[in-house]
């Protein structure tokens, strides 16, 4: 499946010979596939999943998550840290805006009842006043305005949030542990 989404050609493919959709219709879904995910990664960061082996190590050596914890995964794509924060036995909330993804992501997580998704855009609504653990694989230009939001959401909550960021440094934040590509910081509210 993750296959299927990941190349708008593989799914219409498997349209076309498990359905026996006509081409033209395949083309215009095609069309509509490719201006989704182009759109989306205009507004934000494009989808590139984390890796699932990373994920390990960092919710091991970097925040050692539990069952205590409420993580959020600001753009959650396929899902991929959702099912890493729930086999580690922690609750998980995925906003993502790509609704190809969304869809995908709550079909993946039906029968999870630790895992939740939304389709949205994270920088609108507030997140849950429970959460403890934000993660993000963002855009190098969206950072700070990222920052800024979970700055205001840990004012909300009244306690501080721990913050992930993958491969972006968050400006004027001061880092509290880097493992490989990923940091923590510790938003306090
Ligand atoms: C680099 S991918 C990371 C996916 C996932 N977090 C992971 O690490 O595997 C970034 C994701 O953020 C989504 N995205 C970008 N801007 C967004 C926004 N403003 N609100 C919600 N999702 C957004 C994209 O559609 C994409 O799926």
């Amino acid at each position: 499946m993750q296959l299927l989404l990941g190349r708008p050609s593989g799914l219409l493919f498997y349209l076309r010979y498990n359905f026996n959709m006509p081409w033209e219709i395949l083309k215009w879904v095609g069309l509509v596939i490719v201006i989704v995910f182009a759109g989306t990664a205009l507004t934000g960061a494009p989808f590139v999943p984390s890796r699932r082996k990373e994920l390990d190590i960092i919710f091991k050596k970097l925040y050692k998550l539990s069952k205590k914890d409420l993580l959020v995964d600001l753009g959650s794509g396929d899902g991929k840290v959702l099912k890493a924060a729930s086999d580690f036995g922690a609750r998980a909330l995925g906003i993502e805006l790509n609704p190809f993804l969304a869809i995908f992501s709550k079909i993946r997580f039906i029968s999870n009842p630790r895992v939740s998704t939304k389709m949205s855009d994270f920088f609108h609504g507030d997140l849950p006043l429970d959460t403890t653990v934000v993660y993000v694989f963002g855009d190098g230009r969206d950072m700070k305005r990222i920052a800024k939001k979970v700055e205001e959401q840990a004012q909300k909550m009244k306690h501080p949030v721990y913050l992930i960021s993958h491969a972006f440094e968050i400006p004027g934040h001061k880092i509290q542990k880097r493992c490989r590509a990923y940091m923590l910081y510790k938003i306090n509210p």
